[in-house]
């Protein structure tokens, strides 16, 4: 892996098997439907993916709906495996991919943080003296001892947004959400975000922002049916998929 590197993507594929409608009990006895190849046929996702995030940069990933975009963030924190390519990471990823994933709807916002620190190798301890900061952060006050199942999707993001930021990571996987944010809040973490890139974080934010793409990205990869269409300037990147997709 070349050291100046932070993520190397090389020549990534990831099918799933569509789920061809409900089989009955009668259907997975009598006739074995629901192991059927026939019944859940493979749909390819992502193609001969690859790609390189250097460190202390940041990528936007840009394209249509189902495109693919959040298949390839999810195997970029290992929630997924390829099928075929491989993925190298050098350092630590913290990643904000899914509202409410990692948080447990029964608990409280203070439990969840410490759940979801402890998920990305925080200890008890450091979380303790870090939660003054995620709580002044995410600025939900009171909320806080209340049932995270009752947010809002913003109160959500806000906690969330503060918890992934004070995890010490060297790489940070944004899917799309920071959209669900107030203005107030978009632009508390842009700020946050380019702070810290200066300090050295790489970065890599899927989005349909593309005014924000272009603001905030080093670099935008397009994808277009699970193949990168194009990769590059920011802003003619984003001019390009704008013009592609008619608006
Ligand atoms: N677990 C899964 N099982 C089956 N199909 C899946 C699964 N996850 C994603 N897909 C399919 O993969 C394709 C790409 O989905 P993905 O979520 O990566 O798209 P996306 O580019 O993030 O789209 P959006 O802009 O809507 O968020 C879609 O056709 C989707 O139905
Ligand atoms: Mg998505």
């Amino acid at each position: 892996m070349d050291k100046d590197n932070a993520i190397e993507v090389t020549s990534v594929s990831k099918s799933f098997r569509i789920n061809a409608g409900p089989t009955s009990l009668k259907d997975m006895i009598v006739y074995r439907k629901a192991h059927s190849k026939k019944y859940h046929p493979k749909r390819k996702v992502l193609d001969d993916v690859s790609f390189s995030v250097k460190k202390g940069e940041v990528i936007g990933i840009i394209g249509r709906n189902g495109s693919g975009k959040s298949t390839m963030l999810k195997l970029l924190s290992g929630i997924l495996r390829p099928d075929t390519g491989s993925i190298d990471v050098d350092g630590k990823i913290s990643c904000l991919i899914e509202l409410g994933a990692g948080f447990h709807p029964d608990m409280t916002g203070r439990e969840n943080v410490y759940i979801n620190s402890s998920i990305f190798g925080v200890d008890k301890k450091t979380t303790e003296e870090r939660f003054q900061q995620i709580l002044d952060f995410s600025e939900i006050g009171g909320y806080i001892d209340e049932r995270v199942r009752n947010y809002s999707s913003g109160m959500y993001l806000r906690l969330a947004f503060s918890v992934a930021i004070n995890v010490d990571a060297d790489i940070l996987l944004i899917d799309e959400i920071l959209a669900v944010g107030d203005i107030n809040f978009s632009k508390k973490c842009l700020d946050k975000l380019r702070d810290l890139k200066a300090h050295g974080v790489s970065i890599v934010i899927v989005t349909h922002a593309v005014d924000m793409a272009k603001e905030m990205c080093d670099r935008v990869i397009w994808i277009e049916g699970g193949q990168i269409k194009a990769e590059g300037d920011p802003e003619e990147v984003c001019n390009q998929y704008v013009e592609f997709m008619g608006v």
